[in-house]
């Protein structure tokens, strides 16, 4: 017996297996779900055992097609079942209710701190989620410019996707991942537009080039070729060969929170997690299950 995922039948009845839970035909399929619970996804395939002396009755166009899906079909079991064995156990700290900061951003401010000292690449990256006027999500990866008494501020273009969405509604949340720390931390409120003076401050700090792509990118908007992006920057090298203004559709957002969740990564998926909600103006601060 052969253990083969189920999306192998149309390819092999398109060559002459006639594939059927009856005995005495070609193959004997037999369909059954796999529980690999890690997974949701993958566990949703359904896998099909088929009977290999089946073979017999075949010529040797047919075996030689077969033999090549199923080489296929098991280098694709196989990068499967490394998913599954994928994991690992998380030992390097631990989170405590009792020695958490009263106060989520100074909170935010040590963890930062730590996740910088491990010398992680990017440790201002984060991910910015938020909701489309159909209620659709969507996310990408944003740099952290400032965290303030206020909020979490992100430099972007106005008119890009995610600026038209945050028109829509100005639900978002922020996610940060530290893997060598082994932490999430994950933040939610209402993102709204900083100041033109506040942008202009942090655009006037950005390369020269940088300055200029911000004016030559429509963000999000479709783009024939390459070339034409770069044409656009030559020409407002010309128009722009010192001072770069600010661009009347590029600004920052500050995301201004009223939830906060803390995710140190503990031995056996027991994680800590604590969350810190806005209560009037105070911060109400509890320990979720994992
Ligand atoms: C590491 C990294 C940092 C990024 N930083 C920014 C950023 O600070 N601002 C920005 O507009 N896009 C940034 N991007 C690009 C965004 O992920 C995204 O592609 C772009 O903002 C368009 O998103 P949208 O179409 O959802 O509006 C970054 C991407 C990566 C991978």
């Amino acid at each position: 017996m052969l253990l083969l995922p189920q999306t192998i039948r149309p390819s092999l009845e398109s060559v002459g297996f006639s594939i059927s839970p009856d005995a005495g035909v070609d193959c004997v399929v037999v369909v059954d779900e796999v529980g690999e619970k890690s997974s949701a996804a993958i566990a949703k395939l359904v896998r099909a055992r088929i009977k290999i002396p089946a073979l017999r009755k075949l010529d040797i166009t047919r075996i030689l097609v077969f033999l090549s899906f199923l080489n296929l079909q098991i280098k694709i079991m196989s990068i499967i079942d490394s998913l599954f064995q994928l994991r690992r156990d998380y030992t390097k700290g631990k989170f405590d209710e009792t020695t958490a900061h009263n106060d989520p951003f100074e909170q935010f401010k040590l963890w930062f701190q730590d996740a910088m000292d491990a010398g992680l690449t990017e440790p201002n990256a984060m991910i910015v989620s938020t909701v489309s006027n159909d209620n659709k999500p969507s996310c990408r990866v944003l740099l952290i410019k400032k965290v303030d008494s206020k909020g979490f501020v992100f430099f972007t273009n106005y008119e890009s996707r995610k600026g038209n969405e945050i028109a829509n509604s100005p639900n978002g949340s922020i996610l940060f991942y530290w893997d060598k720390v082994e932490r999430q931390v994950r933040i939610e409120g209402k993102i709204e537009k900083v100041t033109p003076e506040e942008s202009d401050e942090y655009f006037q700090t950005r390369p020269y080039e940088s300055r200029l792509g911000a004016w030559a990118s429509k963000q999000s908007q479709e783009l024939s070729s390459r070339f034409k992006l770069l044409k656009e920057v030559a020409i407002l090298m010309t128009k722009y060969p010192v001072h770069v203004p600010l661009p009347p559709y590029w600004g920052g957002y500050r995301l201004v929170p009223d939830y906060f969740e803390f995710w140190q990564g503990r031995e056996s998926r027991l994680h800590d997690r604590i969350v810190y909600k806005k209560e009037n103006d105070s911060w109400a601060k509890k320990r979720l299950y994992p």
